[in-house]
């Protein structure tokens, strides 16, 4: 007994008892850990994603938004806006950038989708921000149209009128139609508010809220290329319509009758 004391009390029995430890952990974390094969594939094509990414950046975005993305005097920082207002920004064609004025202008993209992916990915990798929604998320046909409308009309009809058919806002900016606007795009525009929107993120606006109003849009837009026939007239609802017929009705009628009065008077003076 006094033996077996005396040996645990060797100098280097701590020493054996922390290298078997370590042994036990290592061999432990080696067993469980994941695959890390699978891993290394899935992140070095993430890496080379940003690293492309960042090449992209820094020939057509880099003079206005700064080499890492900070910002400039031409342009806002990018940390954090995340991949979802990349792919809103540059696939609607807006950036880039080009002339100064009250609104950046949707133009025709220069960038195929994987460039803006990659674009994406390397803004994403700056700071954690919306990400692009995948398409079950904004696909409309599991949308509820009535909804929809409501929310668009509580929400969104105020600048953009309640058909989307878009409208004027002060100083010069406006928002545009939402006819023909990619479901993406749709749902991109919410997330991160491009301008002078305000932005409905998930917390406020749910991802099956944003698929009905993406389903009221369509539904609205096949509405109107399916108009059974005349003008819309802006849509604008009975009131201003009755209105219109009313008065150019009412002014055709007026204008016969004009003319088969002075017709009846020409016939009696010859
Ligand atoms: C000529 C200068 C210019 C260039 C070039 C430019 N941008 Fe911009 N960018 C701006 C300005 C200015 C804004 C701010 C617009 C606003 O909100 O009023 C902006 C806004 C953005 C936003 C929205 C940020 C947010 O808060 O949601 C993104 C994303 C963006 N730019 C990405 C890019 C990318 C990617 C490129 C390169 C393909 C690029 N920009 C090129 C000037 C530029
Ligand atoms: C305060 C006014 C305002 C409200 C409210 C608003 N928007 Fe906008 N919206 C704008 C402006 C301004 C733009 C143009 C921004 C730009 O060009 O960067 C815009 C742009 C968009 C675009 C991009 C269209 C395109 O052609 O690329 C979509 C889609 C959109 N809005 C949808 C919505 C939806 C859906 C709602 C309601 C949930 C909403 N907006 C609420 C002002 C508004």
């Amino acid at each position: 007994m006094k033996k077996l004391s005396a040996r645990r009390r060797h100098p280097l029995a701590a020493l054996v008892v922390l290298l078997f430890a370590l042994a036990a952990i290592g061999g432990l974390y080696s067993a469980l850990a994941p695959a890390p094969k699978a891993q290394a594939d899935d992140s070095s094509s993430q890496s080379l994603e940003i690293t492309e990414g960042r090449k992209l950046f820094s020939v057509g975005c880099a003079s206005c938004h700064g080499a890492h993305g900070q910002g400039s005097s031409d342009g806002p920082s990018l940390v954090g806006v995340g991949s979802a207002a990349v792919d809103f920004q540059v696939g609607t064609g807006r950036m880039p950038a080009q002339q100064p004025g009250p609104q950046i202008q949707k133009k025709k993209t220069q960038y195929t989708q994987k460039d803006i992916d990659q674009l994406a990915a390397f803004i994403a990798s700056l700071g954690p921000g919306p990400v692009t929604p995948t398409p079950d998320q904004y696909d409309p046909a599991g949308g509820d149209v009535a909804k929809g409308g409501e929310l668009f009309r509580t929400n969104c009809s105020q600048c953009h009128n309640f058909v989307g058919k878009g409208g004027a806002l002060t100083d010069g900016k406006y928002a545009p139609t939402l006819k023909g606007v990619d479901p993406k795009h749709i749902y991109e525009a919410m997330q991160t508010g491009p301008q002078n929107m305000p932005s409905f993120p998930d917390t406020t606006m749910p991802s099956k809220n944003k698929a009905d109003i993406i389903a009221y849009l369509q539904a609205v837009d096949t509405a109107k290329s399916k108009n059974p026939g005349g003008f819309t007239l802006g849509s604008l609802g009975p009131v201003p319509e009755g209105l219109f017929a009313y008065i150019f009705g009412l002014g055709a009628l007026i204008a016969v009758a004009a003319w088969i009065a002075a017709r009846t008077t020409k016939a009696k003076k010859s």
